[in-house]
């Protein structure tokens, strides 16, 4: 039985270079084939690459449209709400199975704020109920600590299992937890997993997932095919379908406990 009821809100945060972008794609082609569709993907990195990983184009981001949608003259018939929204629906981009929205660069200050209000409103307002929304966040702490991603259901800190990637995963989950968040929404993936963990404490018990180092991941990328169409059979792939029954089987419980 697929979900019903409000989306469930995954955020990918990470060092860079961890696997952020290559699990989010994995796991909204997962959700897809397990029917739990439409999924909303968010490339909340301002150097958009989601949608190649999914094998979309991106022709306009929420960060290009702000200043024109706010600086031109509305046209007639229309009031500047409606041209927004007008607007948001031209930035969406809609495939089988997903849709997907780019946030772009921010605006000058390095804030997010106006991409992400636009977002939230225009969000309230598609027709389409989403059953998960997968935001893949760009390098580093910025979106936690800003809280521009919002409270995700889930908030999944992508890492290698080296001694620096478990040091940035222990401040992640930090900053997080400062935020409101929840420990048991804050969860580890271990990507290109190779066997082995470096000794540091990062205060947490199993990883939810363990995704193996990937020649077919490798082999997309070298390439420039969209990763999230390697093979199901592909370790990296198996690995994620793995991780996406667990988050469907977290979603469906926190439906019954909402009552949503
Ligand atoms: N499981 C895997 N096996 C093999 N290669 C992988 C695996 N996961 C990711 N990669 C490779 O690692 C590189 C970085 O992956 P990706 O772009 O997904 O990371 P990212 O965290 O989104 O990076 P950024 O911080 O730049 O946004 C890519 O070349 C990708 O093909
Ligand atoms: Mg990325």
């Amino acid at each position: 039985m697929t979900l019903s009821g409000k989306p469930f809100t995954i955020a990918l945060s990470g060092k860079g270079g961890t696997g952020k972008t290559t699990v989010s794609s994995l796991l909204i082609r997962s959700f897809i084939t397990m029917g739990e569709t439409p999924v909303l993907a968010v490339d909340a990195d301002p150097n958009a690459n989601l949608h190649e990983a999914l094998g979309v184009s991106v022709h306009e981001t929420l960060g290009s449209m702000r200043e024109e949608a706010f600086t031109r003259t509305i046209p007639p018939g229309m009031n500047r709400h409606d041209y927004v929204r007008y607007r948001f629906r031209q930035a969406l981009v809609e495939s089988e199975g997903f849709d997907l929205i780019a946030m772009g660069r921010p605006e000058g200050s390095g804030c997010y704020c106006f991409a992400n209000d636009l977002l939230s409103e225009c969000m309230g307002e598609l027709e389409r109920d989403y059953h998960f929304i997968v935001i893949d966040t760009e390098a580093g702490m910025e979106h936690i600590a800003r809280g521009t991603i919002g409270k995700p259901d889930l908030l999944l800190i992508v890492s290698d299992p080296g001694a620096r990637g478990l040091r940035t995963i222990a401040r992640i989950r930090e900053i997080a937890t400062q935020l409101g968040l929840e420990p048991e929404k804050i969860q580890i993936v271990f990507n290109r997993f190779r066997g082995g963990t470096a000794p540091v404490d990062i205060g947490t018990g199993q990883p939810i997932a363990i995704i193996p180092d990937d020649t077919a991941v490798e082999d997309a990328d070298l390439r420039a095919t969209p990763v999230s169409l390697v093979p199901p059979n592909s370790p990296a792939k198996a690995a994620v379908s793995e991780l996406a029954e667990k988050i469907r089987q977290m979603a469906g419980k926190r439906n019954q406990e909402k009552g949503v």
